[in-house]
């Protein structure tokens, strides 16, 4: 099994969920997607990171992304867990936990290291654009749970840089400032974006944010 990398196609499988059957490329259409694995139903971190993404639906929604769990948990698992997840995080679970219960998927995306944990999945998430490519990768260990928060600001920057040729600085947010692509020459910039460069070094460009 090859390495999944940056714009690598995200592979296609069909797998059982908590909605029913899924498969990957069907059910995210020209949605952005966000594929993301947790160590083990009726866990607390888990219980809090799926709460939370229930209660961020209307964000991934403005956004056009699909939340997709999974872990190695049975349907059966799941479908209990989600009402302690309803009732604990005060929250109706609104997006599929797939069921990797043949390590398929786990397999397929490289989700369970093995030196971390023989057979759960650990911590993944990938970034599927609309295209199916591979957008981003994280990986973080059971132990952490992860920022929703900077999910939603990465598909900020993703879906920005795809349409504008400008990149975002360390710790941007939606309205701050943005980085003028390197490969265009600042006289170049001058007439594409027209709120304004400044020039702080040739190759540090400042613009304010285009699609505001
Ligand atoms: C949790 O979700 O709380 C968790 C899962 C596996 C190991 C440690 C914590």
């Amino acid at each position: 099994m090859a390495t999944l990398r940056l714009g690598d196609t995200a592979p296609n499988f069909t797998a059982q969920s908590s909605i029913g059957e899924l498969n990957l490329h069907e059910y995210l259409g020209d949605s952005w997607g966000i594929l993301f694995s947790h160590p083990a139903d009726f866990t607390p971190v888990c219980t809090t990171e799926l709460g939370t993404t229930a209660k961020y639906k209307p964000e991934f929604d403005k956004r056009n992304v699909k939340m997709i769990a999974l872990s190695v948990d049975s349907v059966e698992s799941h479908k209990e867990w989600i009402k302690d997840i309803n009732e604990t995080q005060q929250t109706v679970v609104n997006f599929p936990i797939i069921a990797d219960e043949d390590r398929n998927v786990s397999t397929l995306y490289d989700m369970i290291h093995p030196k971390a944990d023989n057979s759960l999945t650990v911590r993944s998430v990938f970034i599927i654009a609309p295209d199916k490519t591979i957008k981003l990768i994280l990986t973080y260990p059971a132990s952490t749970g992860r920022n929703f928060k900077e999910l939603l600001r990465v598909i900020d920057s993703l879906q920005l840089t795809a349409y504008h040729k400008v990149a975002t600085p360390a710790n941007w947010e939606q309205g701050d400032d943005v980085v003028v692509s390197p490969a265009i020459a600042t006289e170049d910039a001058k007439k594409i974006f027209t709120k304004g460069v400044t020039e702080i070094k040739p190759y540090l460009r400042m613009t304010p944010q285009p699609n505001l």
